[in-house]
């Protein structure tokens, strides 16, 4: 969702938030949000899938309404949300003439103000203040800005077409680039850099570096918040159950200190641990003691000492109960990747045979690559690289047998089984509402992730493309909780989502995963965790991504660079 919200009064332009909190029907997502972005700052908002960022993000531009807490605006606001649904019939020419509207608006008075002014007897304070206003947008460049976004960011410029006609990641790059032309004064940003390429990232790092206002910017993209943020949010939970605000800009910067704050924080738990172990012996003790005395020889104090003894007791009691209200809780452990083992070759192939071949491959318009035998030997490797457009998911279908050849061949081993995680998979929204279709839900609501893994594996068994004694559960695989595997597919956020479609791909224990942009959405640690496991599991993996730190990890693997469909 994006917002357009015109919210001007008078004072300097920020963005802050007090004590901020949310919840979805029965399920908090954000408490004790403080923070203050003003003219300049650009802050980072990271945090595990899951934790609240786009929710936060969404309150902070006023989408959703805090259940507790208050958020400032001051200045214009404009920002891109992680997910679009396309209004009917809108085009690209829509998206422009709503991001220009106010600037239109501005030009339109100025020409007013300026025709209507009189030399002699005019009002010379009205006709500076929007003249300043005119400047402050500059609004006579307003369409050439736009018409420069648009190519910087590699989208469709032609603005009759349909919006419903482009992929995810040209409405994207269009959005983002109707949102930076139209220079409001704050911008917030979702997830930015997940539909571009090098050159769109530069563009967009510029842009940002020079905003005349203030930015927050929701990313897992550890080069981003190195080249741009003054400050990171990180919604990660925290000892004192706050986000944590890390005023130092940089993602190294972050990390270091996050790490000392996790260290501290175990170093008090383990503290408090110990504490209340000691504390519990000696009231233990104490309480051995007052059963001696319960029964004191007859003749003696007997009242005075049971008295005496019950008070030591209640202070320990006390104490114990005391420790235990200001405990600080166990960090949680951050999930971990449990990848499972994959099989390099299946019964009867021959190891001098690549798993998938693709021979002098050409799809219309899209790929076209005559004279090459592609390969993927079983256990092979192959990194997918170029701009947008330039045909990476083309090849990638044209791998897995999604996408049809309009020349050259495909072979496969026999009965070879592929895990696939396609730019959009099955978590994608409307990919969510076709799953709710097919599976014969009750209106409105779409399967829980153990349903629709269910149904997947079932799928798969009927085509004969599952062993079902080596189904992976998907608990397992320390992707998503149980709790969220119980949950509605659309109710998780986008990169629960995602994960979701890494585990359907490891589903079948597949001899060749192919990814297609496996970092978008996914969070920087998950990043880490799949990455490493990419390199060491037995599988053939084809990968394509645009990710840099992805590109520079894996940068020892065969690649395959496109340009406009032909390899380079
Ligand atoms: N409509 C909804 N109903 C119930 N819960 C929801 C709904 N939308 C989101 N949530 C939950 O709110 C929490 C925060 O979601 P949000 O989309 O803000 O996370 P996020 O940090 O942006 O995640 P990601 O990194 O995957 O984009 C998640 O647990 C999500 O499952
Ligand atoms: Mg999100």
């Amino acid at each position: 969702m994006d917002t357009f919200a015109d919210v001007v009064t008078s004072g300097p332009v920020h963005l802050s938030a007090t004590d901020v909190a949310f919840a979805h029907p029965g399920r908090p997502v954000l408490s004790g949000v403080t923070l203050r972005v003003g003219l300049g700052d650009r802050l980072g908002v990271v945090g595990e899938n899951g934790s609240g960022k786009t929710t936060l993000l969404r309150v902070l531009v006023g989408e959703l309404t805090p259940s507790a807490g208050t958020v400032r605006r001051q200045g214009t606001v404009a920002s891109v949300g992680q997910e679009l649904n396309v209004p009917a019939g809108a085009t690209v020419g829509t998206l422009v003439d709503r991001s220009l509207s106010r600037l239109r608006t501005v030009a339109a008075e100025l020409d007013r103000v300026s025709g209507e002014f009189d030399h002699d007897r005019g009002n010379l304070a009205e006709l500076s203040e929007v003249l300043a206003r005119a400047e402050h947008l500059a609004v006579w460049d307003a369409d050439h800005r736009v018409e420069v976004a648009l190519s910087r960011l590699a989208a469709p410029a032609d603005r009759g077409r349909s919006l419903a006609t482009l992929s995810v990641g040209e409405r994207y790059r269009v959005r983002l680039a109707c949102r930076l032309a139209e220079r409001a004064d704050v911008l917030a940003l979702d997830e930015p850099t997940n539909h571009l390429d090098d050159a769109g990232i530069d563009f967009l790092t510029a842009e940002l570096l020079g905003w005349r206002g203030a930015v927050v910017v929701v990313t897992h993209d550890r080069q981003l918040l190195d080249d741009v943020v003054t400050g990171v949010l990180d919604l990660d939970p925290s000892v004192d159950g706050r986000p944590a605000l890390y005023g130092q800009p940089g993602y190294l910067s972050y990390r270091f200190a996050k790490d000392q704050a996790l260290r501290r924080w175990r170093a008090r738990f383990r503290a408090e641990t110990q504490r209340r172990l000691v504390l519990a012996e000696r009231l233990d003790a104490s309480y051995e003691g007052l059963s001696d005395e319960w029964r004191p020889p007859k003749g003696s104090q007997t009242n005075r000492r049971a008295t005496r003894a019950r008070t030591h007791v209640k202070a320990a009691d006390r104490l114990i109960a005391r420790l235990e209200a200001q405990a600080v809780e166990v960090p949680p452990p951050p999930r971990a990747l449990v990848f499972p083992d994959l099989p390099a070759m299946g019964p009867g192939w021959d190891p001098d045979q690549g798993v998938i071949e693709l021979r002098s491959p050409a799809v219309s318009g899209r790929l076209d690559l005559p004279g090459t035998r592609l390969s993927i030997p079983p256990a092979g490797r192959l990194l997918v690289t170029g701009p947008n457009g330039s045909g990476k998911s083309t090849v990638l279908g044209a791998l897995t047998g999604a996408v049809a050849l309009d020349r050259g061949a495909r072979t496969t081993a026999p009965h070879v089984r592929i895990g696939v995680v396609a730019q959009e998979g099955r978590g994608a929204p409307g990919q969510v509402a076709a799953m709710r279709r097919v599976a014969g839900q009750e209106p409105g609501r779409a399967p829980s992730g153990f349903d629709a893994y269910a149904d997947e594996a079932l799928r798969l068994l009927d085509q004969g493309l599952l062993d079902p004694a080596s189904v992976v559960p998907i608990a397992f695989l320390g992707l998503l909780s149980e709790e969220d595997l119980d949950r509605p597919l659309d109710e998780l956020s986008v990169g629960q989502r995602r994960r979701f479609d890494l585990a359907c791909a490891l589903l079948a224990v597949p001899h060749v995963l192919v990814l297609d942009e496996p970092t978008n959405h996914l969070s920087i640690d998950l990043v880490d965790e799949v990455t490493r496991a990419l390199r060491l599991t037995s599988a053939a993996v084809v990968v394509a991504t645009h990710d840099r730190r992805m590109r520079a990890d894996l940068a020892d693997w065969p690649e395959l660079r496109l340009e406009d469909g032909r390899a380079v």
